[in-house]
Order: structure tokens, then sequence, then C-alpha cells
């Protein structure tokens, strides 16, 4: 008699119980699959950052060198015009040149440029583009890595 009482609550107490967890299982999968969905339809937030790198005070570039930057592939450079930078990113296939005696040399594939950033040889099909200096509020030197300008530009100093 006693089973008999408790053993149809027990039943329907389990059957709840499982309908519960299988319907929290299908909600959860039903909400990971909305959240997905609205990641892939939204843009991702713009994560890049400032085109815009401090260089260092003028004097810290020589007259007739061309000086590499540590935290980016520039090279500044300094003639009778003023300072002018160049990218150290080779136009053939993207590796960082180095200056030397004779120029900037490309490790990768041989191409050489002049101090100026004109191709010489090599498979490197264009010149290092020339990037936009201008003095930060500080009188630091700053250079926009997303500018290219005329090679013949300077910044005066
Ligand atoms: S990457 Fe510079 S020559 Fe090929």
């Amino acid at each position: 008699m006693r089973n008999d009482e408790t053993g149809p609550p027990q039943a329907v107490s389990r059957r709840r119980l499982l309908t519960a967890l299988g319907s929290l299982g299908l909600l959860g999968v039903l909400l990971s699959a909305v959240r997905g969905t609205v990641r892939f339809l939204t843009p991702p937030v713009s994560r890049a950052r400032s085109p815009i790198v401090v260089a260092g005070p003028p004097d810290a570039f020589p007259d007739g060198g061309l000086t590499p930057l540590p935290q980016k592939p520039v090279l500044i450079g300094r003639d009778e015009g003023g300072l002018f930078a160049l990218s150290a990113i080779c136009t053939h296939l993207g590796c960082t040149v180095t200056p030397g005696s004779e120029g900037l040399t490309c490790p990768c594939h041989g191409s050489r440029f002049s101090t100026d950033g004109a191709n010489l040889s090599g498979p490197a099909p264009r010149p290092l583009p020339h990037l936009a200096l201008t003095f930060n509020d500080d009188g630091l030197v700053e250079v926009d890595l997303s500018q290219a300008v005329a090679p013949h530009s300077r910044l005066k100093v």
C-alpha cells in the first residue's frame, strides 16, 4: 500500500525533473545559437592602433643618416632639406630593409634601395614609400604610418 501511494508521485516528479532539464538544455542551445548569430551579424569593433608613431626629438636624427625606429619598420632620414621618413618594408614581399654603407638592403631577396628609398636593383618593383612627418605639441617628431607623401617632402628643422 505504501509503495502504491508513494510510487506515482515519484514517477511524476522524475518526469517533470527530466522535462525541466531537457527544456533547460534546449534553451541553452537556442541562446547559444542566437548569441552566435548576433556576433556573426554584428561588425567587429575596430581594434586598430593609431597610425601615429612618436619618433623622438629632431636632434636624435643625425644629418646624412638613416635612423631605424625601434618600435616600427620606419627609417628617419635627415638631409639639407630637413627630416624625412621612409617605410622600411620592402616593396617586393614585405621584409624589413636595413641600412648599410651603400644604402638599404633587403635581406630576403637582395633588393637594394638608395638612402632616399629609390629601388636600385633586385626584385622590388617600387621605391620605398615616404611617410608624413609632423611635430607634436611637445616638439617631438611624429610619423603618420597611414599617410604617404611625395619623396621630396621634408620636415624643416
Ligand atoms: S622581400 Fe625584399 S627583395 Fe624580396
